[in-house]
């Protein structure tokens, strides 16, 4: 298959860019599953932008460099903050509808590390919104082809082609229809990689199962530069139930008032930072795991009973109703919470307008390291980032006169050598538990030298393990995923030995303090 422009993942980055790209060139959108189904689709408190009278672009910069721990680009901070409004106003202009108090006013949240009121949103379905309104355009625009249930397992460079060539140049990928099994090789001049994060590392995760690091893991395994893997930002509340896979419980409900407690009633984050339950989230999570270790307790609590049952419903009608899915009346008691994995600062490393260090491949949303969340994200900066990203990949690739059309480029079909089909599926589940058991044991919210270098001693007994199998067995989709998850697990646990410091959302106990320099792209080689 041929195309211009090769999009991999339908969040908020990828259908972003397809919208604008397709008006210049043919566009295909890969995605793992149905197109609405990302990151993005859960996406509860909002999006970050300077909308009020009284707020400016100093300050959400300012707050976004403070939450970060300074370790931010601070060009890229200011290229994403200053294009905030005009791209909100792109997204009112198809339809996005923000809560508002009246025509003229947006009904703006606060969260942890915003000195303003500034995060705009959907009640708390702010993702569903975006996405479901930039799907209806893509899905109308002739110049897109959506393909779904489509898998990309590897990029297309140079040691793939019939004949190799002298620079090593992205070309496309190899993609897996998992409905008839089949692979195919799919050549573009310019490929984008907007698969967003890697939640499905960890034990615990905010994240739904697509969130498995394919873009990073494609990236490294095609030789791209790899950044900062160590800042993974654990979310501070996420429901405690045994079934409700670490549902989120919105930042935007502290943002309204909600009370952090103890099991006993005691509030407890003001011993923690001046802004108590406000305060930056990498704070709130290590406060959080620490009264919990402390305490031998399972849960801490959120306390919302202070507003109405009415309010509850109106301005959180899917926590509301999630949590009383599960028995829990929010208006009438505190909700039990505990943090689980939530976003990767870290990934792609790339430019201001998201080129990687491969020529012709773009890496832009979650997927990436712009340097915009330095050492942690300030909360609803990413949706916002993802859409910036976008828009300067697209003004780039718009710009390019060198992007081959790759018509006479002949591609190696993809080789499953004597592959057979697998009669031991249970491999499968046994290595992916252990991956991300190892990580939320081992590389959780606080670390040590010695669990880090216990994490790695397993983790490259798995990745034998899992190569082995990856060659002697038909891929399947699970197959796939595992071996991306050990391939981003053991560049996290690599990126983490490295940063020997205590920053941002990287905690070491053997490491407790700052350096004097710290690095403000800890980079892992490529492979
Ligand atoms: P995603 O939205 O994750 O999309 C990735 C896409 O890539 C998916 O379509 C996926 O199927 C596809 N994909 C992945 N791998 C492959 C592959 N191999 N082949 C084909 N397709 C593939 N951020 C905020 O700013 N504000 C918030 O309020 C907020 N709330 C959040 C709440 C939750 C519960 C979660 C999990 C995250 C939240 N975040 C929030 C973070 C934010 O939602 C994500 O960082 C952002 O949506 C990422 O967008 P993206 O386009 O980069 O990737
Ligand atoms: C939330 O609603 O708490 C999530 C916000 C974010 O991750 O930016």
């Amino acid at each position: 298959m041929n195309t211009d422009i090769l999009i991999v993942g339908s969040g908020i980055a990828g259908l972003s860019l397809a919208l604008k790209v397709a008006d210049h060139y043919h566009v295909t959108i890969l995605t793992k599953k149905e197109a609405i189904e990302s990151n993005t689709r859960y996406a509860q408190g909002g999006i970050a932008s300077v909308m009020a009278r009284k707020d400016n672009f100093d300050t959400h910069i300012k707050d976004t460099i403070r939450a970060g721990s300074n370790l931010n680009d601070a060009k890229a901070v200011e290229n994403v903050v200053c294009a905030g409004p005009t791209l909100i106003n792109e997204l009112l202009n198809i339809g996005v509808r923000f809560s508002r108090f009246t025509k003229s006013e947006f009904d703006l949240g606060k969260e942890g590390g915003h000195s303003k009121r500034r995060v705009l949103h959907a009640k708390d379905l702010t993702g569903f919104e975006i996405v479901q309104n930039l799907l209806i355009h893509v899905k109308k625009h002739a110049n897109i082809t959506l393909l779904e249930n489509h898998a990309a397992i590897d990029l297309i460079c140079n040691r793939h082609l019939k004949k190799r060539r002298k620079n090593n140049l992205c070309y496309g990928a190899y993609v897996l229809n998992k409905l008839s099994g089949k692979i195919v090789a799919i050549k573009a001049r310019a490929t984008v990689l907007a698969t967003g994060g890697a939640g499905k590392t960890y034990l615990y995760t905010s994240n739904p199962d697509i969130a498995s690091g394919d873009g990073i893991a494609m990236a490294h395994r095609a030789g791209c530069q790899i950044a900062n893997l160590e800042f993974v930002q654990f979310h501070p509340t996420c429901l405690h139930h045994p079934k409700a896979k670490s549902f989120l419980i919105s930042e935007a409900m502290r943002g309204e008032g909600g009370k952090l407690e103890l099991v006993t009633g005691k509030r407890f984050m003001s011993a923690y930072h001046k802004n108590a339950e406000l305060a930056p989230r990498d704070i709130v999570a290590r406060a959080i795991d620490l009264e919990l270790k402390k305490r031998g307790d399972e849960y801490v609590t959120l306390n919302m009973t202070h507003h109405s049952r009415d309010f509850l419903k109106k301005r959180f009608p899917n926590i509301y109703q999630t949590c009383r899915s599960f028995n829990y009346d929010i208006a009438k008691k505190p909700i039990p919470v505990v943090p689980a994995a939530h976003y990767f600062c870290g990934g792609v490393k790339v430019d201001y307008q998201g080129r990687t260090n491969i020529a012709n491949l773009y890496a832009i949303g979650e997927v990436s390291c712009t340097g915009v969340h330095g050492a942690n994200r300030l909360a609803s900066n990413s949706l916002l980032e993802g859409l910036a990203y976008a828009n300067f990949a697209y003004t780039d690739i718009i710009k390019r006169k060198d992007l081959e059309k790759n018509k006479n480029l002949v591609v190696r079909s993809w080789d499953s050598g004597r592959a057979t089909n697998s009669d031991e599926a249970v491999v499968i589940s046994q290595n992916w538990d252990e991956v991300r058991r190892l990580m939320w044991n081992y590389v959780g919210i606080a670390r040590s030298n010695k669990r880090l270098y216990r994490a790695q001693t397993r983790i490259n007994i798995l990745k034998e393990e899992i190569k082995e199998y990856y060659w002697n067995f038909i891929l399947t989709p699970d197959l796939l995923e595992l071996r991306n998850i050990c391939c981003v697990a053991d560049l996290t646990i690599k990126s983490a030995l490295k940063r020997k410091e205590s920053i941002g959302l990287h905690y070491n106990i053997d490491y407790p303090q700052q350096c004097k320099k710290s690095s403000q792209f800890n980079i892992i080689p490529k492979a």
